[in-house]
């Protein structure tokens, strides 16, 4: 298993598999149990530079549930860093403090530099627009607990795909199965970057961007919707002229949707999905975001070796 979670291609295809089960047997043991204690006298430290609301609980709810004690750092302006300290010296520090880092940065590439400077495991936590593989996990949990698998699916990604870091991840993942087909649905401005195109190609996966849902909505069996990144825009006057550009409503999803589409959503949402489609059965992410804890507890299990002792 692996060490360091920095991208979701750190993990092979059957490594997910296992923490899927892993994250299963979970799912049945915590309500009954409420913790599993096998991490007790750990400590992981989180250090968030970003905004986070999911990502940060539910990663110290898993940490609280395995028993480990959590240090939390949340914002340049809360440590040293805004007094001119190194960021490898803040690395350096709550590496000798704990056992665990878990890492959320603005700058790409962030939570490998501290991989490299930390002997303790790092998960990164979303490194600019770069990469957020804990959540791709989740997402990928989530199709294959609805949909049965993740193989001969057509799966729509629709939004930001230029800086959503959600998006990379997931991506990336897929290319770890077999989809039938995967859309990658944006407004002009938003498209994906050539880099990672040119990757998606290169490993393999059967995808065509489009600029319209409603081209590929009817043959759909999961949509995976992302907000636009407002943050990332190196020019806010480019945000003014994309946002509320594509927005996803019950209306069109029962007009043209199969009936068993699943409708994902990393979260948070701002107006790109509509309030309607909470209560219908199309709608999947609350149950995604649940997923997270479970989906979290497992991954650092698996990253310390302690799976046997859950039973
Ligand atoms: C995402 C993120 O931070 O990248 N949020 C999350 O962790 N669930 C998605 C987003 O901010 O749009």
């Amino acid at each position: 298993m692996v060490y360091d979670v920095i991208s979701i291609l750190d993990f092979s295809r059957n490594e997910i598999m296992q923490l899927f089960d892993l994250t299963d047997k979970i799912r049945q043991i915590l309500p009954k149990r409420r913790k599993i204690p096998i991490l007790s006298g750990y400590t992981a430290a989180l250090a968030f530079f970003e905004p986070s609301t999911r990502t940060r609980l539910s990663f110290e709810l898993a940490c609280k549930k395995l028993g480990m004690d959590t240090l939390t750092i949340i914002g340049e302006s809360a440590i040293s860093l805004m007094k001119g300290e190194r960021f490898s010296d803040t690395i350096r520090m709550l590496d000798s403090y704990s056992d665990l880092i878990l890492i959320r940065h603005p700058a790409d590439g962030a939570s490998r530099f501290a991989a490299e400077v930390a002997e303790s495991p790092v998960i990164n936590c979303g490194d600019g627009a770069h990469e957020h593989p804990t959540q791709a996990l989740i997402d990928l949990y989530t199709i294959h607990k609805f949909k049965g698998n993740i193989n001969n699916l057509t799966i729509g990604i629709l939004g930001d795909v230029r800086f959503a870091r959600t998006v990379v991840s997931l991506l990336r993942g897929l290319t770890l199965f077999d989809p039938k087909k995967v859309y990658i649905i944006s407004p002009p401005f938003l498209h994906l970057r050539d880099v990672y195109r040119d990757e998606l190609k290169k490993r393999g996966l059967n995808f065509e961007e489009k600029d319209s849902l409603l081209d590929v909505l009817p043959e759909l069996d999961v949509l995976y919707v992302v907000r636009i990144q407002k943050e990332r825009f190196p020019d806010p006057s480019d945000y003014e002229k994309v946002k509320g550009s594509y927005m996803v409503t019950h209306k069109i999803i029962k007009e043209y949707a199969k009936d068993d589409l699943i409708i994902l959503h990393p979260l948070p949402r701002v107006e790109e999905l509509a309030l309607d489609i909470d209560n219908t059965k199309y709608a999947k992410y609350f149950d995604q975001a649940k997923f997270g804890i479970y989906v979290r507890i497992a991954l650092i299990t698996l990253i310390f070796g302690v799976q046997d002792k859950i039973s």
